[in-house]
């Protein structure tokens, strides 16, 4: 049940060729005729009023054709009429670009300059002067702590789960035996993946627009410029077959998005844009800054009876970003009373978003922090704690899970790490002059599943083209896509094509809350089924036809044929099929969405960290030296890709652990260590080997294949499990991310 190595199977990538061989366009490469370049001019001061422009030196800069701000730009017919006096933007609008004065926070997009070449154009935004009326900002997070407050958004919805949250007796935990009351500090940190934001926009007339964007959804592209520019939805095409990377930051549309675009009009020629890294740390989202305060009380014979967990998230001062930090709580453990409280703070920042297992990897670090900290203080063997707490049903909705083996997780994570050789005593053990430590951590993610429809074209050589609007942003989508095909057709992958990346293919919704697997591969499969049906009804009505009687689920389909499953030599190949009709393909559109089972079962991913970190005692210097994880995702569709994700996971959560963090200099509201020798993320030296084991049991409810999501709970609970390795190790608990040497000295 359980695998070390790659069991069957396990395709190759099917762009992996392409990739590797550079063959691959990615948003910025696309060659195309007269295209102009594009540079934003950002805000230099976190907030106040433009006063000034001054792009005479700029606009004499050799091939400059515009420069472009809210003065002149061609404008956003979406955005409704500045009022007069211009006002700023209530909470619940999302940047609105080049579209009055007013500064909302440092980097912010106040002009784009245009020019034949990318040099012309650097140099030209250099010399654009802006004048501001300052107003004094607030970004520092813990100085305004106090001014946080429920969400707008969730004033206004009683049914939101972000509502105070109360199960039990909210006063439980003042007579717990045990009780224990942490703050856990969670610092700014910022996507950064491997390809910049990046887009070329092409007008192709008045009214069409075409983009080559890196996005995590074609479709919301679509959708978000279809309504910024009053276009019909068609007329928008959105360009995105290959993404490297985006862990988040491409869900949304950003102001450099729009300037692309507005920049296209106001020259009427393609123009491309491109983010550097600074921009990159400060127009794109983060993960918000969070606060958290976690009380705990326990029995004292290591039963949990009571949490309260506070979250506090960083949001803009012109839109609300929520996410799961406090939820995980409610579900994870069998726990009779539990509160939540979840609160904004909005400072003069950039608004904040999904990163990577959003709030449940921030929730999870406080939680599993705090259950380490419990079972220090009882004397019970941190895994053993967890057991003894582990919730047969969901404590929240009161609903049986759909499928949950998170105990078998426990069970192989600890021993593939050797969990038993550990001594409980902080400090207790040691190699080679450094301090050891093990750590463990829980990880729970929840299920996501989106309508989504796929095409399954058959043609008259057998091969088979799939399409479907879904994104591929490093996971693997077509190569996954591609064997749920090849499996239910019988046809060997590489006669199948699969296409993404397009929003004129089936919709599908973007690649964002580990979703696409369960959401889009239910498609995928629905249509094969159909397309199979179709040509099992064809095969039959062929002269002498041995399928002339066959039910659907009495044949047998291999290497691109048909068969009745009781008799493998009467076959009829699918080019047979087509050739005798004489069509030129056979082509059906599925689609798949989620059912009533929702309400009947609680479903989610699971799972479980084991961390091992040498510490050394003289200079504090942290490494992670071994890491096992086991994950209860259900069915695995591809060994090769599913473990990708798994080791990208963890490897995240140690730089969550170790070393991202976004600093904000607060006397300017500007984060300084915007480039990769100032924002520190792993590096191969500083990744150890990492086992990854699945239970890979089919969840049958969730969807028609048993897939749960994978890519986000890879890194939910890893900054847990090292931060309490690290206490392990040293006997010093480090509530506050990153855990670098000056807080362990
Ligand atoms: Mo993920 S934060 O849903 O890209």
């Amino acid at each position: 049940m359980f695998n070390a190595k790659l069991p069957e199977p396990s395709l190759d990538r099917v762009d992996g060729r392409l990739k590797v061989t550079g063959t691959a366009t990615y948003s910025a490469e696309y060659p195309l005729e007269n295209l102009a370049h594009a540079v934003l001019v950002t805000s230099t001061i976190a907030k106040g009023r433009i006063t000034g422009l001054d792009f005479k030196l700029a606009e004499s800069v050799p091939g400059v054709l515009a420069v472009i701000s809210h003065l002149n730009s061609p404008g956003v017919p979406g955005y409704p009429p500045v009022k007069q006096p211009a006002e700023r933007a209530p909470i619940g609008t999302a940047l609105r670009v080049f579209y009055d004065d007013f500064v909302y926070f440092s980097g912010q997009p106040v002009a784009v300059v245009v020019a034949q070449t990318l040099e012309q154009a650097r140099h030209a935004a250099s010399l654009a002067q802006v004048n501001y009326q300052t107003e004094k900002h607030q970004t520092d997070f813990e100085a305004n702590v106090s001014k946080a407050a429920v969400a707008l958004s969730v004033q206004r919805n009683k049914t939101s789960p972000f509502q105070d949250y109360d199960r039990g007796n909210p006063d439980a935990i003042k007579t717990a035996d045990v009780k224990l009351e942490s703050t856990y500090v969670f610092p700014t940190q910022h996507h950064q993946p491997l390809e910049p934001h990046a887009i070329i926009a092409v007008w192709e007339t008045d009214d069409k627009l075409t983009i080559y964007d890196k996005n995590q959804g074609v479709k919301s592209a679509q959708g978000n410029l279809a309504s910024a520019f009053k276009l019909p939805r068609e007329n928008v095409q959105v360009n995105s077959p290959f993404i490297g990377g985006a862990f988040g930051s491409g869900i949304r549309v950003w102001p450099h998005t729009i300037a692309a675009v507005l920049a296209a009009k106001k020259v009427k020629r393609p123009v491309k844009l491109v983010l550097g890294r600074e921009l990159m740390q400060m127009s794109v989202g983060s993960r918000p800054f969070t606060v958290q305060k976690i009380a705990i009380g326990a029995s004292s014979d290591g039963k949990l009876t009571a949490i309260t967990h506070e979250g506090i998230g960083q949001t803009s001062t012109y839109e609300e970003h929520l996410e799961r930090t406090i939820l995980a709580t409610r579900a994870m453990y069998a726990c009779p009373n539990v509160s939540t409280r979840y609160r904004l703070l909005n400072l003069d920042v950039n608004t904040p978003t999904w990163m990577r297992g959003p709030g449940d990897a921030t929730g999870m670090f406080a939680l599993e922090s705090a259950l380490d900290e419990m079972a220090h203080e009882l004397k019970i063997d941190p895994l053993e704690f967890r057991i003894r707490n582990h919730a047969d049903t969901d404590p929240e909705r009161n609903l049986p899970w759909s499928a949950k083996t998170l105990k078998e997780c426990y069970r192989t994570g600890a021993e593939r790490f050797g969990w038993d050789k550990r001594t409980s005593e902080p400090r207790s053990m040691q190699a080679n002059g450094l301090l050891v430590g093990y750590g463990m951590a829980s990880s729970l993610y929840g299920f996501h599943r989106h309508p989504s429809k796929a095409k399954a074209v058959m043609r008259t050589d057998g091969s088979v083209v799939m399409q479907s609007a879904t994104m591929d942003i490093g996971p693997g989508t077509g190569t996954a896509m591609t064997q749920i095909a090849a499996k239910m057709l019988g046809v060997s992958p590489n006669k199948i094509r699969f296409d993404l990346g397009d929003s004129s293919l089936p919709d599908a919704p973007g690649q964002n809350g580990s979703a696409t697997i369960t959401s889009v591969g239910s498609a995928v499969h629905v249509a094969c089924e159909a397309l199979k049906k179709k040509l099992l009804t064809l095969a039959a009505a062929m002269p002498n036809s041995p399928l002339a009687n066959s039910r659907f689920e009495d044949i047998t389909a291999k290497t691109g044929r048909i068969f009745p499953t009781a008799n493998p030599s009467a076959s009829i190949s699918y080019a047979d099929i087509l050739k005798y009709h004489q069509l030129p393909q056979v082509e059906v559109t599925e689609e798949s969405k989620p059912g009533p089972e929702r309400d009947q079962y609680s479903m989610y991913s699971f799972g479980c960290h084991f961390v091992e970190v040498q510490v050394n005692p003289l200079t504090d210097e942290v490494r992670v030296s071994r890491v096992v994880t086991c994950a209860d995702v259900g069915k695995i569709i591809n060994y090769k890709t599913a473990r990708s994700q798994s080791i990208g996971g963890i490897v995240g959560g140690i730089g969550m652990a170790l070393m991202e963090e976004s600093v904000m200099d607060h006397r300017f509201g500007r984060y300084i260590n915007t480039d990769f020798a100032g924002y520190h993320i792993p590096v191969h030296a500083d990744i150890p080997q990492i086992e990854v084991y699945y239970v890979d049991q089919p969840d049958v409810y969730v969807n028609p294949i048993g897939s749960k999501g994978l890519g986000e709970i890879a890194i939910v609970g890893v900054a847990a499990a090292v931060a309490n390795a690290v206490f392990h190790a040293t006997g010093k608990r480090v509530r506050q991310l990153p855990i670098t040497v000056d807080k362990l000295v």
